[in-house]
């Protein structure tokens, strides 16, 4: 097994990759570039990153669980904290590049565009799961904090809703997203305790 902290810092600088890039695209450095309309390359890249981001965290479980290697479970909470990381960042390139802060119309996009307000939901409610991911709030929360971390389920739901709804033309690559978080949520609902209680209660 290599060491924990070695592997948390190569994964780390490997998780930031993308975001460097994308710095250096943005002020044009290294041969790097955004093309045509930064603005929107921006806010695409880092919406992909996030949901990418979350859809690892999800996997890590069922990963674990196929026989994957112990240490998988101590990157979980960094994934989730890099999910939140290039939403969060996400979000802000659309409301400082996109919308110049102008907060009425934000507030407009919010409520009058379904998939903004599904983008905006899943934020919301990723926000206590990256504030409580911390050790010393695990304790304090006790049973609660896995039952308050559940939320990545509908989180990721919501996440690629949102990429569906806002797809204009090819839903290829969004329904490729849709079909990995079935496949997860699907995992779970089999392998959940209840689902083998109740084949156990039949087969006998
Ligand atoms: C869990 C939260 C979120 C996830 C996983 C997510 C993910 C994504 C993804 C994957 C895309 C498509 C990127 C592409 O086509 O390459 C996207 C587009 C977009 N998202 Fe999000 N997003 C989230 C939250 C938000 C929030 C909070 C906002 C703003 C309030 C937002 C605004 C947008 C906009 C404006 C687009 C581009 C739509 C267009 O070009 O027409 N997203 N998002």
């Amino acid at each position: 097994m290599p060491k924990t902290n070695t592997l948390k810092l190569v994964v780390l600088l490997t998780c930031l990759i993308p975001f460097v890039l994308l710095v250096l695209a943005t002020f044009e450095l290294a041969g790097q570039s955004l093309g045509a309309n930064p603005v929107e390359k921006l806010i695409h890249e880092l919406g992909i990153w996030g949901l990418r981001f979350l859809l690892i965290t999800l996997a890590i479980t069922p990963l674990r669980k196929l026989g994957g290697p112990i240490w998988l479970l101590k990157l979980r909470r960094m994934f989730g904290l890099f999910s939140f990381f290039y939403i969060l960042m996400h979000f802000l390139s659309y409301a400082i590049l996109d919308q110049s802060l102008n907060w009425p119309m934000i507030l407009e996009d919010i409520l009058k565009r379904p998939y903004i307000t599904l983008g905006m939901l899943a934020l919301i409610l990723l926000t206590p799961l990256a504030i409580t991911s911390t050790n010393g709030w695990m304790r304090r929360l006790g049973k609660n904090w896995k039952k308050l971390h559940r939320l990545i389920y509908p989180i990721a739901i919501l996440g690629v809703w949102h990429f569906f709804w806002q797809v204009k033309l090819d839903t290829t690559e969004a329904l490729v997203y849709a079909l990995i978080l079935m496949t997860l949520l699907g995992y779970r609902v089999l392998t959940s305790r209840r689902i083998a209680d109740y084949w156990r209660r039949r087969n006998h």
